[in-house]
């Protein structure tokens, strides 16, 4: 295991019903408050009502960023930072999923940056500078933005979809109701769990050795998101199996299982290029893309790994360790069909026309190519994509 540091300081308000603390939680930073939300959902749920309702109680100042769009725009940020520089707004309130959140992280930085929003999202994650406070309501069960410091944001104009990040966009409180993620529908469920799913198999593939307690973890929730899925698909307001979703998705990318065990992730920036280019669901992308990389990183090297994933999470029982780990990838195939994801890339509307240009920019965004589990060159990459063209069979 590698040295690590583990602070993530978000104070977390789970469970039923607790808006009521909202204004005591608002106070300590201030009375201006932009609130930053999606195209809707918030108000057919009555989120927004019930929020506002303790904001006016509280006699807060309030602004707001409506219409935040699934892989938020940089045009978006720039409006909201906007705001709160000739308003002087004290404190940003995210109400939403993960792209809500990441785009009120990074209104909160530009705020306080001196130069235009992209210039900021494209220092990475080497920003230093300061943020508005950021308190989220969180309405998705996904991407982890509650508690930790990334951010994801697109430029449509250039293709480029790039995560930046800096401990001052870490929440410094996240209100985790599952009872908000009741109305998720069938197939953001699927692609937050698939998300999920992705961001600890991104963890859990990595090369460090001796990382038994972050590995164990990971093979605890993993479980817990293909448990609790199916149910939530079933019965959408099936309270524990939304707690369970929305908890798991906060332990599985604030740290908890990816600290101690650097190196690049393999399917995020695949996936990146393929929202930048054709503005697709985020989980989707991954759970198209995971079981292909699966197969292509599986090798008498890393089979020891995939055997591990097979046994621990799917209870494969098949002893020969290179033929339990295909049978891994095909759980995981099948378990991701079954909850109704579309599983090739002609299905969201990709086909190869592109493949050379984004397998360029997966490798030219990241350190993929020397760092991932299995290094991954632009040739690689295009295997990949290529392998999501049609239908797969692993086992
Ligand atoms: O926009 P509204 O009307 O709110 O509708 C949203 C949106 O259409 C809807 N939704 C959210 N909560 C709902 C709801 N519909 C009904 N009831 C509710 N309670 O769901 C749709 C998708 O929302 P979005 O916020 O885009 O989903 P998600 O949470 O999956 O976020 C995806 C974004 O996060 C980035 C992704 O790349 C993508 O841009 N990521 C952020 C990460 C981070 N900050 O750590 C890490 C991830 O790997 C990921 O890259
Ligand atoms: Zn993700």
């Amino acid at each position: 295991m590698e040295n690590f540091d583990f602070h993530v300081t978000t104070d977390i308000r789970f469970g039923k019903d607790r808006l009521a603390e909202l204004p005591e939680v608002l106070n300590q930073f201030g009375k201006k408050v932009l609130i930053v939300y999606g195209g809707g959902s918030i108000k057919k749920i009555g989120l927004y009502d019930k929020v506002m309702e303790q904001l006016k109680a509280n006699g807060n100042e309030v602004f707001e960023l409506a219409g935040v769009e699934p892989n938020p725009r940089v045009e978006t940020v720039r409006r909201g930072a906007d705001i709160c520089r000739k308003e002087k707004v004290d404190v940003v309130l995210a109400v939403g999923g993960g792209s809500t959140i990441d785009c009120a992280k990074v209104v909160a930085a530009a705020t306080k940056f001196d130069g235009d929003a992209w210039d900021l999202v494209l220092q990475r994650r080497k920003y230093t500078g300061g943020a508005l406070p950021l308190v989220t309501i969180l309405t998705l069960a996904a991407t982890g933005s509650e508690m930790n410091s990334g951010a994801v944001i697109s430029n449509l104009d250039t293709h480029q979809k790039l995560g930046t990040g800096s401990k001052a966009m870490l929440p410094k409180v996240s209100f985790l109701d599952p009872q908000n993620t009741f109305s998720v529908n069938k197939y953001q469920t699927a692609a937050g769990s698939a998300d999920i799913m992705s961001h600890l198999i991104e963890n859990y593939f990595k090369q460090t050795e001796g990382t038994d307690v972050q590995d164990s973890v990971s093979e605890g929730l993993m479980r817990s998101v293909i448990k609790n899925c199916p149910i939530a698909l079933k019965y959408p307001e099936d309270y524990d199996a939304r707690a369970n979703l929305m908890w798991a998705s906060t332990l599985a990318l604030n740290g908890l299982t990816g600290n101690g065990k650097p190196g690049a992730w393999s399917c995020h920036p695949m996936e990146h290029e393929l929202s930048a280019f054709y503005d697709i669901t985020h989980g989707v992308g991954l759970a198209i893309l995971t079981p292909r990389w699966m197969e292509y990183a599986l090798n008498d090297e890393t089979v020891d790994k995939f055997a591990s994933f097979a046994w621990n999470v799917w209870g494969v029982e098949e002893r020969v360790p290179m033929m339990a780990a295909r049978m891994g990838i095909q759980k995981l195939y099948d378990y991701f069909k079954a909850c109704g994801i579309p599983m090739t890339l002609p299905e969201v509307g990709i086909e190869e026309e592109k493949f050379d240009e984004m397998a360029k920019q997966a490798v030219a965004h990241s350190t993929i190519k020397t760092d991932a589990f299995v290094p991954l060159d632009e040739a690689a990459v295009k295997a990949i994509y290529t392998a999501c063209l049609t239908e797969s069979s692993f086992d």
